[in-house]
This record gives C-alpha cells, structure tokens and sequence, in this order.
C-alpha cells in the first residue's frame, strides 16, 4: 500500500489545507479514487446543517470490509494486521494476518448470516478486548449489519436502555473479559440486561474466562458452535454485501448535556475515507510499522484507529486486552518492547497515572522503536506532555495531540507527526477539509482582532461545513441530532467545546462549555449521573459538578439533598455509589457527595451550577452575584460543608 495522499511537509499541509477549502469535491473525490468501490459516486457532497443533511458520495456502492481486508489480499495477505496482546503477559499472544482475518471474519459474517442477521438489522456487541471483538464488528459490516458496540464496563441497564432504542435483535457477548486483576461477568450482566427485553433473538458467546454462564435454550449460542457448524455447511467465503456509500455502518452511544445517551450514527463511505485519511496523516503511517492505540473498542478511538483507520490503511494495529497498571506500571513499556512498536497512541490520563509511579517502572525498557506519539480525549496539561516527551519520546518522537469527538468519526484539530509543528497543550491545526471556527454566546464569530495582548482569541468551537465523517444523525431521532449540534448556531456544527486560536490558527481546546464532563478521557453527562443518583430511594434531588481532578482531569462531584433514614453517612454514600453503578457503571461514580440540606436555585427553579462548580472547585470567595437565588443562606452551608 502506498498513500498518495499523504502529506510530506508543511508546505504540502499548507497546499492540501487550501485546496480542501477551495474546492472540497475534488479534494475528497481524488482522496477517495484510491478506494475500492463497486460503483463511483454520482455526486461528491450534498448538504445542509439545517435539517441536517449530509450526503458524501452519494450513489456510490462499497463494503468498508473489501477496503479493510480483501483489496490487501494480494500485496500483503501475510502481513499481521493485529496483533493481540493479553491481559496476562504469561499467556500467549495471537498474531492474525490480513489473510487470516478475511477468513475469520467472512467466517462470523456466515455464522451471523446462519443466525438470521441481515443488511440493516442492529447487533449490540459487549465484549472484552479479545480479536474476537474485532471480527464481530467488521462481520457486521460485511453483511450490512449495523453494529453497536457497548463499553464492557457499562451496566445491564445501560446496555437494555441502548437495546431498546435500537431495536436491537442479536448480541455479540462473551463469558466474561479479563481486566487487570479483575475478571468480568459479562454474559451474566447481558442476562441481566434482557430481563424484560422483547426484541433480542439471539445472543452470541465467545469463550474467554471460562466463567460459569447460563445459556438459555433457543436464545443462546456459543461462537465456538456456530463457526462448526458454517464449517459443516460448507460456507467459508462471503461475499461483501454491497452498501450504499449513506448507509449507516454503525451506531456508538454517547453522553450529551441531557438525558439518556443518543445513538451516533455514521455512513459507510465517508467515515472510511476519513478515518483512513486522518490515520495515514495524523500519524505520518509508513507500511509496516505497528501502531499500538490503547483505547477499548467500546469507544469511537477503537472503532477509529484500532479497527477501520489501520486496517483499511494495510497497517498493523496492536490490540490490548489489559491495563496499563498491570501485573505493574510497566505493562505498557514492555509491550512496546516486546513487539517492537512504532507508534503509541493514549489518553493523558493514562500518562498522568503512569506518572505517579515515577521512573521506576522505565528502568531496562529500551523504547527505541517509537517513532511518535499520540493522545486523545482530554486536554493534555504541560507537565504531562513534558514527562511523555522526554521519557516515553526521549524527546525525538513527534507528539501528536488530536482533538475530535464521538460525533466527528476521526480527528479533525491536530498536528501532524513530524510535518506540522506541535505546541505543548495545543491540538494545533485543523485538518484538511475542516474549518473551524469560534463564536461568542450569540454565534457572532469571533474576529482576530479580539485578540489579547499574546494575540490569543477565545471562544466557542465550532465547524463550518461537513467533513466526511460528520455525524449522519442520531438513531431513530434525526431531531435530537439537529437540536444538539446544529440548532445551538445556525448554519454550524457546534462542538459542545471551548477554545482559544493564537495568531497562527493553532488551536488549544479548554474543555466543554455545557454540561458534559470529561472524567479520564471519557464522557459523562451531569444529568445522566444526576437521574442515576436520584434512583436512590432516599434521595430527594441532587446536582453533579466537575471539579480539576490530577489524574482524571475531571472528578464528579455530587451534591445531595438526603432524607432516608438508613444508617450512617459513610454507608449511604456507599448505597449512592452502588445506585449509580447499577445504573449507569462504575465509571459514572462520583468522587465526592456531599450531604447538603438545598440547592442554590433560582426563583424560577433552575439550579445555579455556577456557584456549585465554583465551591467544588475550592474557589469559594468569588461565588459571583448570588442575589438572585431564592434562599441565598444554602450557599453559605453549602461553602461550609465542602469536602
Ligand atoms: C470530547 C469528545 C475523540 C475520541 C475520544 C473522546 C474532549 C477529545 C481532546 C483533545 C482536548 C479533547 C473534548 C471533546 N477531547 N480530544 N485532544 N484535547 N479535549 O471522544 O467521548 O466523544 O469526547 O473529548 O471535550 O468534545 P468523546
């Protein structure tokens, strides 16, 4: 494989960058040239961020699985294209070659097939991160399905609430997932989570743990059995269903500002150029190398840049089951050594909790093999990108800091490795074919000449026009979709984020402006943990905050008004955070509650986060105008009882 397209200076960003502006069509129908298409698009773009619409490669058919596995057949069938490292470094690792995972995933796709899947219907997959998991979501595609992947640590009732609103019929699922220490029941937690479910029809169980599992006669089928008996009929090859460039690939569930989680969904043929484009670009691929990106599967950076991105580049994608912290705080290091990685893609999360163990788990790990770094998910404060830099760079790999979202596909703000220059804490510059923008609270773009005296402009972070994997809609609710991103600033796709722009257009994300937090890289909505919260039977209300967490980035912090009358504090909290893991997972835990007897509201009943941000934030001497609370006495209480 070669990359055409890839950009190999400055000047070529500079030229690229133009182009895609000035002509967006040509720009993207000649990147698009160099795919696999069973028949070429009528019309390159069609849009408007009104309703919204967005149509890329409107007429063209394609199977994103023939450009990930088939078209790499000839040239490099042998080459690996994941290798899978182990929760346990004891256990054996697995190396599936670009021939051998052709043949697993036609395999599944069959077995799938055998089961009654078909083109359109929705399969939720909550797995581990075994290969497995990987086949699963690409078998979908082959056939058409439309997956759902869900994180593996979200709870039954997470996983039933996004069941329902797909109508989802199958599931993909394993006996249990390795983490760490920890090993996860997840067929039991999907029992769990179809207590009362009328749409599933079949679940699918790959072995992994070995854990006990109750399999329900005409519901449940191991994958083990089902692959046996595909080989029994005979079926090995498949062919790739042929899909509408528009048809949608799949939906992945996120947090917004309100309510339950909404169902992103993309469309086949751009969410392939795109994820492709930015991955040969952003990380400056060259064939061959290995490229270790430590995100779960469960969310849109796995689907990106471990499955559709390097596989549909040719490349060599490092799949991980474990953490980074063990059997100890080396575990990445080794893998990296072991196997010889070249580029290493992680959130700042993990680099601050790697941190605090200091360089002792550095000692005799050569490192020589990396060529670049990458994170993702979260602003990355200075000191962290220093420590990455220097200790994990030795300060000649590029470090690439790539802001995107679940909503945009693939990065759209980040420097290039190596080509385009970095700036510590800065994602730098947008992609070719991105043009943001930043607007005051009435949408009026900012103009450079708001400049401060470091010739630094601030605002809201938002986009101009479509790029190819712009989010399509949100499933079952195009409203939803149009209300949440395009209806904030009219004519604009709105980020949800803050930002600022020097004077050289890099851009630095500062976090989100609504009421989303950003807890270790992940999202989590204070209305989702709120409702979560107030499922507790002595609960009355409750208000959730973030608060500058040192390695999270973000903590949640709750504040609960409380009229149970079962036992201590101590316990009650414990039963919140029981309430709130049954809920939503454990990930949605709140760091902090605290017990207060009211909330600052409004006369009108809104409450003021602003002041409780504030006090959560330790910042309690300028609370700002408070005159127009309805009891301004809470605050003092609540300023008094900060934990
Ligand atoms: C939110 C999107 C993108 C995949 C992982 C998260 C924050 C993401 C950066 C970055 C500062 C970042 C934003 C964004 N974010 N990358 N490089 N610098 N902030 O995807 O769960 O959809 O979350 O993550 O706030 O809106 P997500």
């Amino acid at each position: 494989m070669s990359y055409p397209y890839q950009i190999k200076s400055f000047e070529g960003y500079k030229e690229a960058y133009e182009q895609s502006v000035k002509n967006p069509e040509g720009f993207w129908a000649d990147i698009a040239s160099h795919f696999h298409w069973r028949r070429r698009w009528g019309s390159v773009l069609n849009w408007n961020f009104t309703e919204p619409k967005i149509e890329w490669f409107k007429g063209a058919k394609l199977n994103i699985t023939e450009n990930c596995l088939d078209r790499h057949l000839d040239d490099a069938g042998n080459r690996p294209a994941i290798i899978w490292e182990p929760n346990d470094p004891e256990e054996h690792h697995r190396v599936i070659t670009y021939k051998d995972l052709y043949l697993k995933v036609c395999q599944f796709a069959n077995v799938l097939k055998n089961n009654g899947v078909k083109k359109g219907d929705r399969v939720c997959i909550y797995m581990g991160m075994i290969p497995e998991l990987a086949i699963a979501v690409l078998a979908c595609a082959r056939i058409g399905a439309i997956h759902s992947v869900v994180f593996g640590g979200f709870s039954a009732q997470s996983i039933a609430d996004r069941l329902y609103d797909a109508q989802a019929e199958y599931i993909i699922t394993c006996d249990g997932a390795y983490r760490g220490a920890k090993d996860i029941p997840l067929k039991s937690v999907i029992d769990d989570a179809l207590i009362g479910n009328r749409t599933v029809k079949r679940v699918i169980v790959a072995t992994r743990t070995r854990t006990a599992v109750s399999m329900i006669k005409g519901r449940d089928v191991w994958w083990e059995d089902e692959i046996k008996k595909v080989e029994t009929l005979g079926m090995t090859d498949c062919p790739a269903e042929e899909m509408d460039a528009e048809d949608p690939l799949f939906i992945l569930y996120t947090s917004g500002s309100t309510g339950k989680p909404k169902g992103v969904v993309h469309a086949c043929a751009g969410y392939m150029i795109y994820t492709n484009y930015t991955f040969v670009n952003v990380f400056n691929y060259q064939p061959g190398e290995i490229h270790f990106c430590t995100a779960d599967i469960g969310w849109i950076t796995g689907h990106s840049y471990i499955v559709y991105g390097p596989l549909s580049a040719g490349g060599t994608s490092l799949m991980f089951e474990g953490v980074p912290t063990w059997p100890d705080a080396g575990r990445f290091w080794d893998i990296i050594d072991k196997y010889k990685v070249n580029i290493l893609y992680t959130a700042p999360t993990a680099i601050r909790s790697l941190m605090g163990f200091g360089l002792g788990p550095l000692q005799g790990k050569k490192l020589d093999s990396l060529r670049i770094l990458g994170t993702v998910g979260e602003p990355i404060n200075e000191e962290a990108w220093h420590w990455y830099d220097e200790h994990i760079g030795k300060r000649k790999c590029p470090i690439v800091d790539t802001w995107w979202q679940t909503e945009t596909g693939g990065v759209l703000i980040s420097n290039l490795a190596g080509i385009t220059p970095a700036k510590p804490s800065w994602a730098t510059l947008p992609m070719p074919g991105v043009q943001p923008l930043l607007v005051d609270e009435n949408g009026h773009e900012i103009p450079d000449d708001a400049a401060d005296e470091h010739g630094i402009i601030s605002g809201n972070l938002c986009i101009k026009a479509p790029w190819p994997s712009t989010i399509r809609t949100t499933y079952g609710d195009h409203e939803r979709c149009r209300k949440n991103y395009f209806s904030t600033y009219p004519n604009l796709y709105f980020t949800g984020d803050g930002a600022l722009r020097d004077a050289d257009g890099n851009y630095r994300i500062t976090g989100r402006v609504d009421d989303v937090l950003n807890v270790s890289g992940h999202r989590i909505g204070t209305a989702e943990v709120e409702n979560a919260i107030n499922m507790h039977a002595g609960v009355v209300e409750s208000a959730v905050v973030g608060y500058p967490h040192d390695i999270k980035g973000q903590g949640i912090y709750a504040y609960v008004i409380y009229n149970g009358t079962h036992g201590d504090e101590t316990l009650t909290r414990k039963d919140i955070l029981q309430t709130v893991t049954r809920i939503i997972g454990a990930i949605a835990k709140p760091d902090k509650i605290q017990f207060v007897s009211g909330l600052p509201k409004t006369r009108s009943g809104k409450i003021m986060r602003r002041i409780l941000r504030k006090i959560a934030e330790g910042e309690t001497a300028n609370l700002g105008d408070t005159t127009t609370l309805l009891d301004p006495g809470i605050v003092e209480e609540i300023k008094n009882g900060k934990l």
